[in-house]
């Protein structure tokens, strides 16, 4: 089932997406969650540290598992995935660091590192709720458009656009990483359920991927067919 919510703006957007996070990690203390970075779970991520500081939320027993990292990008170089999550989440809840996990973008073997994830993953039992922003070109995770769905984890060029989407964050676009790691639609479309947060400017692509035909040129498409999916699209 597909459940689409509108919000009037991004802060509404952050609000009701972290509401939905909090009702997981009160619901089940153990849980796993999926967890995205890239500017749009931002605001919820900061909601989520007022509430553990208002202590009503509690993370020691949660674990997390990342959806990508960049390739060849250490987790203290302040434009990687790790950095990101410690520095908008992980550092100031009471999480266990040991327990949140992001592909390690410095794997001297790639592909191991994939498999490795993925079967971290089987060991956790699974995503309960999946955190998913998506791209202007449809991708979820670093899943790009594509002849056929990547089911495991896996190495992943990534689009141009993707790249000068990303280029944002750097000083020069020279310096974007041009691969990534990226988990794959299997431990997507597995997770018990799943949560996509998009802000104004990605409306037409979410139109596209929930409307529009199921197609690994949209990545995002195949969620139409995940049996608990819930959108929160800002609307302004
Ligand atoms: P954004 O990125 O949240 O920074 O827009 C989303 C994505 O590319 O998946």
């Amino acid at each position: 089932m597909i459940k689409v919510i509108r919000t009037t703006d991004y802060a509404e957007m952050s609000r009701r997406g972290a509401d939905l996070l909090a009702a997981q990690v009160l619901q089940k203390p153990n849980c796993v969650l999926g967890l995205a970075t890239g500017s749009t779970p931002e605001g919820m991520y900061s909601l989520l540290v007022e509430k553990y500081q208002r202590g009503e939320l509690d993370f020691s027993q949660v674990s997390s598992v990342n959806l990508d990292e960049y390739y060849g990008l250490s987790s203290d170089n302040d434009q990687s995935y790790r950095y990101f999550m410690n520095y908008h989440l992980f550092d100031h809840i009471n999480i266990d660091k040991a327990k949140t996990h992001v592909p390690n973008g410095l794997a001297a073997d790639a592909d191991a590192e994939c498999a490795a994830y993925d079967a971290l993953v089987d060991e956790l039992g699974g995503v309960d709720l999946q955190v998913l922003g998506i791209g202007n070109n449809g991708h979820i995770g670093f899943n790009e458009p594509d002849e056929v769905f990547t089911a495991a984890t896996h190495v992943v060029e990534l689009e141009e656009s993707t790249i000068q989407a990303n280029s944002r964050f750097f000083e020069d676009i020279s310096q974007v990483p041009t691969k990534a790691l990226t988990t794959g639609m299997r431990t997507i479309m597995q997770a018990k359920r799943v949560l996509l947060l998009a802000g104004a400017s990605k409306k037409d692509i979410v139109d596209k991927a929930l409307n529009g035909p199921i197609t690994p040129q949209v990545p995002a498409s195949l969620l139409q067919l995940h049996p608990n999916l819930t959108v929160i699209i800002a609307e302004n």
